[in-house]
């Protein structure tokens, strides 16, 4: 071989080490939510999933400046469509096309490995009060008959996210599962359209809101720990909620003539904060238990093994409507900042790994000013307004500042607006209750912090300050892998040469 042929193949030795991923926990995806006043620039959170092995991702819309930072980074996407699209959708196969061909087309034609289509999200959601029931079905239609047109039929898959509560057991045991009666029949035609087009079905669990929802639920149920009150169903004892409830859906596809369809499992996670039972213990214990089973290949009774699962949520969203409750800005595995919230191991000792590049607002916090005082008349004002406009979740009853005192309590709402509003000129002035200081503040109380905002101004690279011991153990392992496939590479290229 000539010489030059020769330095092209260690051109593209080195292209090959430079690309070495961080090997990804199999079946293993995320939910990437953008509900935040300062989200974090998609190019650094697309590093993030990487270091951490994850190359699966949902995405609730299709958002230019999102799907664009997924370019060739080797990350599967399942991207959403909002419920208010589905009646549009539905009504007519042209909206649908311009849909696919602006929405999907246009990005896998640039590299974004769009695997599905989620058509609505939790559609038949109780609350929704049949809104989006009619339009679901022939929306799914629409959207499947314009990715055959588009030529990504095989490709791409449609799948709509529902919510558990579409099916249920009348005595609680899995085995009697079915879909609810009132929507009995729309479920059927909906698993048969999905089968038809070998596409799966994908559902959202969440043993959390269960607990939530019912004080009484035994908490141990929950997790994936055993429990001393199972759930008999002839000779299979359920000892928890996941396997209880996924195997309800799957009795009920087996008892409409679906036993083998595929299933997703499009959300599940555990929020840490906003409520009594959210917190980094137990959202730590059932994210574990659920990656220890993924890690280790294990299903359920009924099937044995485990479906792609897409925890929820990636970041923290202090945007995101709290109608369903406090604990809906804090599902994430990581912070607002893509800091680790608390120690997950992704097998092998790989721990996770915070993001890197954030770069944040000056180290300058809005607190009460030491003269103002806790009687003030103004002051109950001035944290109303503060927390109208900021996210003040955590402030709640047995959330992780719940209870501070007067000071604290203030000082936490002020920052919280004053960072949210990027610490500009005059959102540090609450009836002159407040100040701004270089000293950084503590609450008393290690779980409830004094932020700083990320500056949305230039997410230049910076290096990160939160780096840790176990990123840094990780990324050599991963150049020792690399050293081996160089040598075994080198041996072939030597063999070619
Ligand atoms: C693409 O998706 C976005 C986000 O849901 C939506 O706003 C936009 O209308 C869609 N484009 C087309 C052509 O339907
Ligand atoms: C859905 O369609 C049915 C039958 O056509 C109709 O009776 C019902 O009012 C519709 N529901 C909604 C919410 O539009
Ligand atoms: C994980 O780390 C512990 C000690 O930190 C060690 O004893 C164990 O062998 C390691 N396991 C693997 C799979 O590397
Ligand atoms: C803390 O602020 C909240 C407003 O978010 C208010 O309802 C509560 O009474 C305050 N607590 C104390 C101890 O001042
Ligand atoms: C704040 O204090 C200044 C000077 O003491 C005073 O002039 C101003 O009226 C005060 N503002 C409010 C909103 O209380």
């Amino acid at each position: 071989m000539e010489p030059h042929n020769s330095s092209f193949l260690w051109v593209l030795l080195l292209i090959f080490m430079l690309n070495l991923k961080t090997p990804s926990v199999q079946g293993l995806g995320v939910n990437w939510g953008t509900r935040a006043t300062h989200p974090l620039s998609p190019d650094i959170v697309v590093k993030l999933m990487k270091d951490n092995g994850i190359n699966k991702v949902k995405l609730f819309e299709a958002e230019a400046w999102v799907l664009d930072a997924l370019k060739n980074s080797g990350i599967q996407v399942m991207l959403g469509i909002p419920n208010d699209f589905l009646a549009p959708l539905a009504s007519g196969v042209a909206i649908a096309e311009n849909w696919v061909t602006k929405n999907v087309s246009a990005y896998v034609s640039r590299g974004v490995d769009i695997r599905y289509v989620a058509v609505g999200n939790e559609p038949f959601l109780k609350t929704y009060k049949n809104m989006f029931t009619n339009a679901t079905l022939p929306a799914l239609q629409n959207i499947q008959a314009a990715l055959i047109k588009a030529g990504l039929g095989r490709q791409v898959k449609v799948t709509v996210p529902l919510n558990a509560d579409v099916y249920e057991s009348g005595s609680g045991v899995p085995s009697e599962g079915d879909f609810r009666p009132d929507i009995h029949g729309l479920m059927i035609s909906i698993v048969k359209f999905l089968n038809d087009n070998g596409a799966p079905l994908t559902i959202n669990i969440y043993p959390f809101l269960s607990l939530y929802a019912d004080p009484h639920f035994p908490v141990d149920f929950a997790f994936f720990a055993g429990t001393n009150a199972p759930v008999v169903d002839g000779s299979v004892s359920y000892t928890n909620v996941f396997d209880a409830n996924y195997d309800t859906l799957v009795s009920a596809l087996e008892k409409n003539g679906f036993s083998s369809m595929p299933i997703i499992v499009g959300e599940i996670g555990w929020p840490t904060d906003g409520d009594v039972n959210a917190n980094v213990q137990y959202a730590r214990k059932f994210n574990q238990g659920l990656l220890s089973r993924i890690i280790q290949g294990q299903g359920t009774p009924k099937r044995k093994t485990p479906p792609d699962i897409y925890l929820f949520g990636l970041i923290d969203e202090d945007a995101k409507s709290i109608d369903p409750g406090n604990f809906e800005r804090h599902w994430g595995i990581f912070n607002y900042d893509g800091s680790v919230k608390y120690k997950l191991d992704f097998g092998s000792n790989k721990t996770l790994v915070p993001a890197k590049g954030v770069r944040y607002l000056p180290a300058q916090w809005c607190v009460m000013a030491p003269d103002a005082s806790e009687t003030d008349p103004k002051l109950a004002d001035s944290i109303s307004y503060a927390c109208t406009y900021a996210d003040c979740t955590s402030l709640g009853y047995g959330s992780s500042c719940g209870g501070l005192d007067a000071r604290s309590n203030a000082s936490y709402a002020f920052n919280k607006y004053f960072q949210t509003f990027n610490q500009q000129q005059g959102s540090c002035n609450f009836n002159n209750l407040s100040v701004i200081t270089k000293i950084p503040p503590t609450t008393g109380r290690a779980s409830c912090k004094y932020d700083i905002m990320i500056d949305l101004g230039k997410h230049v690279k910076a290096r990160s300050p939160r780096t840790s011991a176990a990123a840094i153990r990780w990324r050599s392992l991963d150049y020792s892998c690399s050293l081996v496939v160089v040598f075994l590479l080198s041996l072939i290229v030597g063999w070619v040469a």
